[in-house]
């Protein structure tokens, strides 16, 4: 794990140094499918919204399994870029386009700030669950902003971590969220971007279209509930290394969740996934 010491120093000069936090193994990969079979519908209405068409120019940022990436080659009706540093998921991308009509991706296999991206082409720019984990975001937006066409838009759905909640309360829980703050701290990343979006979009240059939140709550043996459960309780221990949670805090949290999930009347509450969407001026 990178030291409190050298996570201050990351930002554009260093991103060589970045690490992806949750990587490409096949049980990560699993996760993604599935957070993505409940989340897919809050992404396919902004896609709505933005009323993707026929002939439209589009990159995605971080596709992970391709769900989102699919949808959006079948809305534009041919190939759609994308911007994916898992060579394994570029892979897998690969062989789903290989099953539609459409034509093979442009797939550039780079971390976002090393990807050699057009400028002022795009009608559409999409990432849904990566600036979470980017060190130095103005620096990843002003790239985007310059592939943009002009009128284009940006469209990025990402974290505001606070609002999540167990329900009953544990203890432990402050110290939970300090350490899911740090872990994402670690490699430059913030859990909590989606507020800080509309502010880094405007400094970016861009004209603010719309915000739009999205709040899920699952009780017990809810798809919300495995969701939660299946990541929380899967970095508990690597949550662990970033004080104030400690190990043993760590073991009671996990037994705290598990007690929870066996109570009728148990809730959590998730953290808010933020829409926001930008326009490159004319
Ligand atoms: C949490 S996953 C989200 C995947 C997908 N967008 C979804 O909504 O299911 C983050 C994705 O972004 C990719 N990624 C992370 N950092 C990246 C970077 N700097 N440049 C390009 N891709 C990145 C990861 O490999 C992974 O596919």
């Amino acid at each position: 794990m990178p030291t409190r010491r050298n996570a201050g120093r990351r930002g554009a000069g260093s991103r060589h140094r970045y690490r992806y936090l949750l990587g490409d193994s096949r049980r990560e990969a699993a996760r993604l499918r599935a957070q993505a079979r409940l989340w897919d519908p809050v992404a396919t209405a902004l896609f709505d919204r933005l009323r993707v068409r026929r002939g439209w120019k589009v990159l995605e940022i971080g596709p992970g399994q391709g769900s989102l990436h699919m949808e959006l080659r079948r809305r534009v009706g041919g190939p759609v870029d994308a911007v994916e540093r898992s060579p394994a998921f570029a892979a897998r991308l690969r062989r789903l386009c290989a099953r539609d009509r459409f034509g093979p991706d442009h797939i550039f296999v780079n971390d976002l700030l090393d990807a050699p991206l057009p400028r002022r082409t795009y009608d559409l720019v999409f990432a849904r669950w990566v600036f979470l984990f980017l060190p130095d975001p103005e620096a990843h937006l002003r790239k985007l902003v310059r592939a943009l066409r002009p009128g284009g838009l940006l469209a990025i759905e990402d974290y505001h971590r606070e609002t999540f909640a167990l329900i009953p309360r544990p203890r432990e829980w402050a110290d939970l969220m300090a350490a899911d703050r740090a872990f994402f701290a670690s490699q430059g990343g913030d859990a909590s971007i989606g507020g800080r979006l509309p502010e880094l979009y405007r400094r970016a240059g861009l004209e603010i279209v719309a915000i739009d939140p999205n709040l899920k709550v699952g009780r017990p043996g809810s798809p919300v509930w495995r969701w939660l459960s299946t990541y929380f309780l899967g970095v508990l221990d690597r949550y662990a290394e970033h004080p104030p949670l400690t190990r043993g805090k760590a073991a009671r949290l996990r037994r705290r969740f598990l007690a929870a999930a066996r109570a009728d009347t148990s809730l959590m509450i998730a953290p808010a996934v933020i829409d926001v969407i930008g326009r490159k001026p004319l």
